[in-house]
């Protein structure tokens, strides 16, 4: 029989670990693997109401959360029940029998001829993006805030058939709003009634409203420029399916796909093209060689298309290493139906378990040197013989990023762009970050930059 003592942190007498784990989630992870190993559990609250989460960090444990017991281990975590309560019942959240048909509808925008068909509107944009950050005065740019814009008005533009200008700043202030909102009540042992009017419900609740409205202005602008139900994006697909008894998607059903697609779509790539430009700021050596590669595959000064991926297999190594060390999903959770045993520990039935790509990335064990930036670890030989859960930023198993080669597209078409266009020098060599929905850096990430 596994271990039922699952060690872990003692935290403070009254609270446990709450507040490490509302605080700095990410940084109670880490330091909790480095003492007590692979499986750890935390406690937090006050004795009676107190609440348990079972954090999952070897590989192995992650491969049977994510995929070999995927059945057993539900989006149904209290993290997962504050965002079906704030977000809606999109493909992200959706499970059993609504999951399957919504899978099945969207899936083919996501096949990769599809997906290879948005590099020329990823190359309109990116190209945008270079000519608006050459006419910076200073060329000192923060990337945080640019990218965010850029990734989101891409995935509107080709996922709804939009623009979302006017959305922007409001998209922007909302979702980061909410995912602290739905990060604080998935650790508090006792959540109070979303109906109390508290400055943090009250606060939750405009930025919901926001983000509706926001949406449903989306799917009304879509319907006013033509028939939605004709076009070849999410919101055509959608408004176009049938049930097999002829029944349509709602208003609410559409608009929680439009929700869901916005928050994932966009401020997942923004990390991921922050950090990336981040780390070759700070780097000479590997922006050089990125660089040599770039002016290569792009030397008629040409936009870059789908083929060019292929051909630029460096970039696409900073790429991942940027997403080993700066995992835009720093913690995905699940709820354990049944009893079972992951990594020699027994997790009973009910828990809610949770793996953290921020830990795996940088288990000792499975990483030399973790905190040093090195593309190298993505070459073919050395992913080859890596476990397939050591590196996992876009989840696994089942319920694995549909999105992903889209946003390795988008993140290396225009990486590309910006190289050939900018050598870059990091004003911000430090960037603390923090985990509400997504991982977030806590403070501008600025480049300079200079035309090549
Ligand atoms: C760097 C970029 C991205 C990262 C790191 C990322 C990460 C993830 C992760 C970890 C999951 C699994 C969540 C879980 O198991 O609980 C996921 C699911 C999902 N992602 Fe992404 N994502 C990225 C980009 C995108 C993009 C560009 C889109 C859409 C255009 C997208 C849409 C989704 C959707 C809809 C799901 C739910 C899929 C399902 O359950 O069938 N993601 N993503």
């Amino acid at each position: 029989m596994p271990s039922t003592r699952i060690p872990g942190p003692p935290g403070l007498p009254l609270i446990g670990s709450m507040f490490d784990l509302t605080r700095d989630p990410l940084r109670a992870c880490l330091d909790a693997q480095r003492e007590y190993g692979d499986v750890v559990r935390f406690t937090a609250g006050p004795p009676g109401l107190r609440a348990e989460f079972y954090m999952v960090f070897s590989p192995d444990g992650v491969q049977q959360v994510l995929a070999g017991q995927a059945a057993n281990f539900r989006k149904e975590n209290a993290i997962y029940e504050e965002v079906r309560i704030s977000l809606g019942n999109g493909l992200l959240t959706a499970q059993d029998g609504d999951y399957q048909r919504q899978r099945r509808l969207i899936q083919p925008l996501f096949t990769r001829k599809r997906v290879d068909g948005y590099a020329d509107a990823i190359g309109i944009e990116s190209q945008a993006l270079v000519e608006r950050w050459a006419a910076v005065p200073d060329g000192v740019v923060d990337t945080v805030g640019e990218l965010s814009r850029f990734a989101l008005r891409t995935v509107a533009r080709i996922l709804f058939g939009t623009d979302v200008e006017a959305a922007i700043e409001v998209v922007r202030t909302s979702f980061p709003a909410l995912g602290e909102y739905i990060m604080d009540r998935g650790f508090a042992p006792v959540r109070i009634p979303r109906q109390w009017p508290t400055p943090g419900n009250r606060k939750a609740l405009t930025a919901q409203t926001e983000l509706y409205r926001i949406c449903d202005e989306i799917i009304a602008r879509r319907r006013s420029q033509g028939q939605a139900d004709e076009a070849e994006d999410l919101l055509g697909l959608l408004a176009a399916a049938r049930g097999e008894g002829g029944e349509q998607l709602d208003a609410s059903e559409l608009r929680d796909q439009v929700l869901v697609f916005l928050l994932a779509g966009h401020e997942t790539t923004a990390t991921s093209l922050t950090f990336a430009l981040h780390l070759l700021a700070l780097h000479p050596e590997q922006r050089k060689r990125a660089q040599q590669e770039v002016d290569g595959v792009l030397a008629d000064g040409r936009r870059p298309v789908a083929a060019d991926l292929e051909a630029l297999p460096y970039l696409t190594r900073v790429l991942k290493e940027a997403m080993r060390l700066y995992p835009a999903a720093g913690l995905v959770g699940r709820r354990a139906v049944a009893e079972c045993e992951i990594d020699g520990q027994r997790i009973p039935a009910g828990a809610d378990v949770i793996v953290s790509p921020w830990v795996t990335h940088r288990h000792p064990d499975h990483w030399e040197n973790p905190a040093v930036f090195d593309p190298e670890r993505f070459t073919p030989e050395r992913e080859a013989a890596r476990h397939r859960y050591a590196w996992y930023p876009f989840g696994g198993g089942p319920r694995a990023c549909i999105g992903q080669h889209f946003s390795m597209l988008e993140s290396v078409l225009t990486l590309a762009a910006l190289l050939r266009a900018f050598d870059l020098e990091a004003i911000d060599t430090v960037v603390p970050v923090g985990q509400t929905l997504t991982l977030q850096a806590e403070g501008p990430v600025r480049v300079r930059l200079a035309a090549r």
